[in-house]
């Protein structure tokens, strides 16, 4: 009997330390009341300076004991800090945005002269990252909850959250029922992000997070995914070096964007109606900006001596939800065609431009230096056009191999029997 209860013991306290990992605070206000809530799992992993210029990297967990000294709330801002080991600290900063609150920064600060946790280090300093973390637009009076692991980078840091359930800005003094879940932890449906971190396969994990009211089911994200939208009009536009002249620079294409902010990912197409061209026409570089009222997207195009390509896009979103989005890569190197020629393609193509910015183009053509006459010049076709060409031209070289070999095999029947006619005269 005492046996099987030992063997209970062991089995509950094995459960209790695999649980342990997490761990679980209250942050109270200056009157003594509950004002935010965390129960989370954090990993880092820090690359540090050891000697002969080589790095080590080191990965720690967020230890269960860590203290909340520093923390505080007030109505629209608050802090969570987690204290630990010889001077670590790890803290989030949370701010109210209308009828949601999002988390604005993360900090985490490291002693490198713990020569437990960093042996060998040539530094001695406390350093100290910021990093942008993916909550938002968690409702008021909602606990954030997303098991699913959420890996956020920086140069020397890398911070791993799962199993999170935080509510900051707590009302009543009781941690609310209701859920915003990431995106992360809803079953995929129409579009899902591409870089969504993946589920935890552990179950036996997920009981660190309390367990809310499981007799209603969670309430609906509130990140819907974005319906399937329609293809985009083409749009066709043209920039002139002025006003008596024709254009010099032509775009012809239907374009959507796909963003990312926080954990919501969106698309949007561009309405050529209500759009605005304008640009310039150079010798090495030509540009085109779009403004619609939902978004103003900058190409610029470099002419590398023999050939063109789209080099920089700089994109700027206004969604509906109102926060603006933009994003700009200044190193790209697509649709490239020789200068004095177009490029085109017909087919629907996606380019990712940055980790949050992918864009769709339908029926494009482009050429952006050395137009004549106000019209395309010849099209040098991406690879996807170029290979649907390819089938119906293949077909036509072997029927025309086929033609030559049926009439060679003609004029050689042809001469033999002739020759043969000769000698047997
Ligand atoms: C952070 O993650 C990236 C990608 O997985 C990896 O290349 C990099 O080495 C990691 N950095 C640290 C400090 O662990
Ligand atoms: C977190 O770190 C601990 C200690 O290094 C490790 O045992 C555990 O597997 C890590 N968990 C994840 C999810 O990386
Ligand atoms: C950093 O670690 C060293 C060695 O463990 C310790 O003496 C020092 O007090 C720590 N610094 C802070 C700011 O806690
Ligand atoms: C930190 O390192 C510098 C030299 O690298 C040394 O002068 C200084 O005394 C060290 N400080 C501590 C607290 O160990
Ligand atoms: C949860 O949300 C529903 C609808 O938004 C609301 O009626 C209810 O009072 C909320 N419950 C709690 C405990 O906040
Ligand atoms: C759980 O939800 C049910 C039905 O929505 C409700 O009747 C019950 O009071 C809730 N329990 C708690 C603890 O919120
Ligand atoms: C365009 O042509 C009109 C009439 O031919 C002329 O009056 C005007 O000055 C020209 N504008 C430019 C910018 O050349
Ligand atoms: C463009 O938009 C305006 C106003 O929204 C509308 O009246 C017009 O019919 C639209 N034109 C086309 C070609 O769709
Ligand atoms: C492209 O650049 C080359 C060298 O800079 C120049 O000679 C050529 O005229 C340019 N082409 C056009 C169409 O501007
Ligand atoms: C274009 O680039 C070439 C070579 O890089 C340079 O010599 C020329 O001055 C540039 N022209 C203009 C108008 O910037
Ligand atoms: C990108 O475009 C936005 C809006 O047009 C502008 O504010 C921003 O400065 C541009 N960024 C770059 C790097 O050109
Ligand atoms: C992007 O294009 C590739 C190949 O053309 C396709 O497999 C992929 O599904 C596309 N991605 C999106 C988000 O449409």
């Amino acid at each position: 009997m005492s046996r099987y209860a030992a063997f209970v013991l062991f089995l509950a306290l094995g459960i209790e330390i695999h649980v342990s990992h997490g761990i679980e605070v209250s942050v109270n206000d200056k009157d003594g009341k509950l004002c935010l809530y965390a129960n989370l799992m954090v990993n880092f992993s820090v690359s540090y300076e050891v000697a002969d210029n080589k790095n080590e990297t080191v990965e720690i967990e967020l230890p269960s004991d860590a203290k909340t000294a520093g923390s505080a709330c007030d109505a629209t801002s608050s802090t969570l800090k987690l204290n630990f080991g010889e001077g670590h600290s790890w803290s989030m900063n949370f701010a109210v945005k209308e009828n949601t609150y999002q988390a604005d920064s993360i900090t985490f600060s490291y002693n490198l002269s713990d020569s437990t946790v960093f042996p060998n280090s040539v530094l001695n300093e406390t350093a100290s990252v910021t990093m942008k973390p993916h909550i938002t637009d968690v409702g008021l009076d909602t606990c954030y909850s997303c098991k699913s692991k959420d890996m956020i980078q920086s140069d020397s840091v890398n911070q791993t959250l799962w199993n999170v359930l935080i509510q900051a800005f707590v009302s009543n003094g009781s941690k609310s029922d209701n859920l915003t879940t990431c995106a992360a932890d809803v079953p995929a449906t129409t579009v899902a992000p591409t870089a969504a971190p993946t589920p935890t396969t552990t179950p036996t994990t997920t009981t660190a997070v309390p367990v809310t009211n499981s007799t209603s089911p969670a309430p609906p994200p509130t990140t819907t995914p974005t319906p399937t939208l329609p293809s985009p009009t083409t749009g066709k536009y043209s920039i002139k070096p002025d006003e008596n002249s024709t254009a010099c620079l032509l775009a012809d294409f239907g374009l959507r964007i796909g963003f990312k902010q926080g954990d919501k990912y969106q698309e949007m197409n561009l309405d050529p109606n209500g759009t605005v061209a304008s640009g310039s026409c150079g010798v090495n570089s030509s540009e085109l900006v779009l403004v619609s009222n939902s978004m103003t997207i900058m190409f610029t195009f470099a002419n590398d001596t023999k050939k063109f390509r789209l080099h920089a896009l700089n994109v700027t979103a206004k969604p509906s939800s109102g926060v603006v989005f933009s994003e700009v890569n200044s190193n790209l190197s697509l649709w490239e065609a020789a200068v004095g020629s177009s490029y085109m393609c017909n087919k629907e193509q996606n380019y990712t431009i940055t980790n949050l910015l992918t864009i769709f183009t339908f029926d494009l053509q482009v050429q952006p230096f050395g137009v004549k006459k106000g019209v395309f010049s010849t099209a040098e076709e991406c690879q996807g056009d170029a290979e649907s060409f390819l089938v119906p031209i293949a077909v036509g070289v072997a029927l025309l191999v086929l033609i030559l070999v049926v009439l060679l095999a003609y004029f050689i029947g042809r001469k033999r029997n002739m020759a043969s006619g000769y000698e047997s005269f």
